[in-house]
């Protein structure tokens, strides 16, 4: 096996080229807005509704809102990284396609691969989330559920057949998808805002007191469960302090993620050299204001040790003595987490899409309807599998999982803006990073230090993760990858043709 061929490189006319293929083609219908509302609704979702009282109970006391502005500043780094190429490579697949032009295919596998398990696993985590939440919302209603079918159950039959109704939408169709989501949004800001709104009046200053709690050593977080920094500079196992920040930014950066996912739609995109950065940026900054008000307020009403680390936002208002809120607040989530799920199943059915499309995974799992004009054989196949996660095993807990997922391929996007700006000056790009090569650097930096503040058990099960996908790359789609056939050729570079297997491969890579 020749070590450049893992290298090798599908220019950006030709990605942009595939997409005319009338057999793949997707259609294009979304606006600015629609991103806006796509992106909000993807990421407003588990993590501010449980994983906020967690982060704050468990590891950073008041200062959470710190974690929560850091992980903010590296989401908006990465943001505008994704902005630029999406900007500049509108096409399905996102980070994926991305790297395919610049760092390599070996590395566009990997991020696909990373992708995959960021959209695939987030759906399922969040689609236990909502059974959860839909639950406690019925039995607040006086309905209650034979635990057996319910969250937490042998077979949590109401997340299944959640997700079934989530896919059978998305296969119908983008723009319905769209619709639905748009006031499941509505529903869902309101709530957040309502929560912000109403807090206000039961905040005592008191509780933001001490706002860094003093470091405390702790069983709970040494071996595996400890971050990989501490562990591996065999640092004392603590909580709190500056150390207890950062951990909880590496946590609650799961409830940033979702922004990316607005970069898959590039395809089904009006004008996607503007709307795509509006749509990108606009959704990430939204988020962050909310969930700095969030924090703020609920700790400021409750102290964070008293804090219920699975419901905070609903628990705050009943330690008040206002019950009917908690209510409210659950059926905020059920609206909120129905989007957040629905949107991550979409993202991972389009990266599958591109991936596939490039022949690196089945190229008949790409195929497009020729009615409803969508993947309709990943939409299903993407369905099945999320179904079965969500409904029978236990992976409620793995956010962990997909922040690392997420920010791995933040980080190779970020080198990836560097990369194509040199090898590619003069390309046209719809929005452009400021101050490259720093900005993008900076943005790799920091989010490989958030990655390095997440235990040591979730790099363990995301090194298996690679290997898996290392195994299917060498056994499978290195050599079916169209890029690396024979007749194949690259728009961009006609006289780059893949030499017959044996012989060095000329000029790409
Ligand atoms: N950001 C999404 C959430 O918090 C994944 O649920």
């Amino acid at each position: 096996m020749d070590a450049m061929s893992l290298l090798r490189t599908k220019s950006i006319e030709q990605s942009l080229a595939d997409t005319d293929e009338p057999e793949f083609k997707l259609k294009r219908s979304l606006t600015a807005l629609d991103l806006t509302v796509f992106g909000v609704g993807v990421v407003i979702g588990a993590g501010i509704f449980t994983l906020t009282g967690r982060a704050a109970h468990d590891v950073a006391g008041p200062a959470i809102v710190i974690s929560f502005v850091i992980a903010a500043i590296a989401c908006a780094l990465a943001a505008m990284c994704y902005a630029e190429f999406a900007s500049t490579v509108p096409v399905s697949g996102s980070a994926y396609t991305f790297s395919y032009a610049t760092l390599g295919e070996l590395f566009a596998w990997i991020i696909g691969w990373d992708l995959i398990l960021e959209m695939f696993l987030g759906a399922s985590v969040v689609a236990q989330g909502w059974s959860a939440y839909f639950s406690t919302f019925l039995s607040q209603l006086g309905v209650v559920l034979p635990e057996a079918i319910s969250y937490g159950g042998t077979v949590d039959l109401v997340a299944i057949v959640f997700v079934l109704v989530l896919g059978t939408l998305m296969t119908f169709g983008i723009k319905e998808s769209m619709r639905v989501n748009l006031v499941l949004v509505a529903v869902k800001l309101f709530i957040v805002l309502f929560v912000i709104v109403a807090g206000i009046a039961f905040i005592n200053p008191a509780n933001w007191s001490p706002f860094v709690p003093e470091a405390v050593a702790t069983e709970g977080a040494s071996g595996l469960h400890q971050p990989l920094l501490q562990f591996l500079f065999g640092l004392p196992p603590q909580t709190f302090g500056v150390g207890g920040i950062l951990a909880g930014a590496a946590l609650v950066f799961f409830a940033y993620i979702g922004f990316d996912v607005v970069a898959t739609t590039a395809e089904e995109t009006k004008n996607p050299q503007k709307a795509l950065p509006i749509g990108i940026i606009a959704s990430l900054l939204i988020c962050t204001v909310l969930y700095c008000a969030v924090a703020t307020v609920v700790t400021g009403m409750v102290r964070y040790d008293e804090l219920d680390p699975s419901a905070a936002l609903a628990q705050a208002f009943a330690y008040h003595g206002q019950e009917w809120m908690a209510t409210v607040i659950s059926a905020g989530a059920v609206a909120g987490l129905t989007t957040v799920v629905l949107t991550l199943m979409i993202g991972a059915t389009r990266i599958i899409f591109a991936m596939s499309r490039d022949a690196l995974l089945p190229r008949g799992l790409a195929k497009v309807h020729p009615k409803l004009r969508t993947p309709w054989v990943i939409s299903i196949l993407v369905t099945i599998v999320v179904a079965i996660t969500a409904g029978v095993t236990p992976i409620g807990t793995l956010e962990e999982m997909v922040n690392i997922g997420t920010l791995s391929a933040f980080v190779l996007v970020s080198i990836a803006v560097i990369v194509l700006r040199r090898q590619q000056p003069d390309l046209k790009r719809g929005f452009r990073v400021p101050l490259n090569p720093w900005l993008p650097g900076l943005s790799a930096l920091i989010c490989l230090y958030l990655m390095l503040n997440l235990p040591v058990d979730t790099w363990l099960r995301f090194l298996v993760w690679l290997a898996i996908g290392f195994l299917i790359y060498f056994a499978y789609s290195r050599r079916r990858s169209r890029v690396g056939q024979a007749d194949y050729i690259d728009f961009a570079k006609p006289h780059v043709v893949a030499p017959p297997p044996g012989e060095t491969p000329a000029g790409d890579g």
